[in-house]
């Protein structure tokens, strides 16, 4: 598994600890940024790593920024892409096996890293359930395709 991992400034803190989990983990990862304290516009992060999973580059992508909600509104204007803004370990889990995200967003300003950790050790390690929520989401595919 590939994992493209990205936040603006008010995520610096979380996608830290996020590139330790995935080097704990043993999951190849590239870290885009921003590592900056500056302040930076999050759709520059989000859009470009949303482009690399769109693509196929990478099967998942990480992004985090203050509140999550800007870089899941950004992620998910691009094709392809289903990006959830996830705060709690049920949500990370359910996103997976019925939503089949290739995304998840979280704003550092809402959760700590602790948090943050076992979200994404979750939604990574989370099958796609198929079935029932395949059906559903090609209707999401066949608009999105329209
Ligand atoms: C930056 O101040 C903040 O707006 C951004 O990190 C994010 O929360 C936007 O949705």
């Amino acid at each position: 598994m590939k994992v493209i991992l990205a936040s603006d400034h008010g995520g610096i803190n979380i996608s830290k600890e996020i590139a330790s989990l995935l080097t704990e983990m043993n999951i190849e990862f590239e870290d885009i940024g921003c590592n900056c304290e500056d302040s930076v516009d999050y759709p520059d992060y989000a859009i470009p790593a949303a482009e690399r999973v769109a693509s196929g580059e990478f099967d998942k992508g990480i992004l985090i920024c203050g509140t999550g909600i800007g870089m899941s509104i950004s992620a998910n204007k691009v094709k392809g892409i289903r990006a959830a803004l996830v705060h709690d370990v049920f949500s990370a889990k359910a996103t997976r096996e019925h939503n089949d995200t290739n995304m998840i967003t979280m704003g550092e300003r809402v959760i700590g890293s602790g948090l943050a950790r076992e979200i994404v050790k979750t939604w990574l390690e989370t099958d796609f359930l198929a079935g029932r929520h395949a059906t559903r989401i090609g209707k999401v595919s066949d608009y999105e395709n329209r």
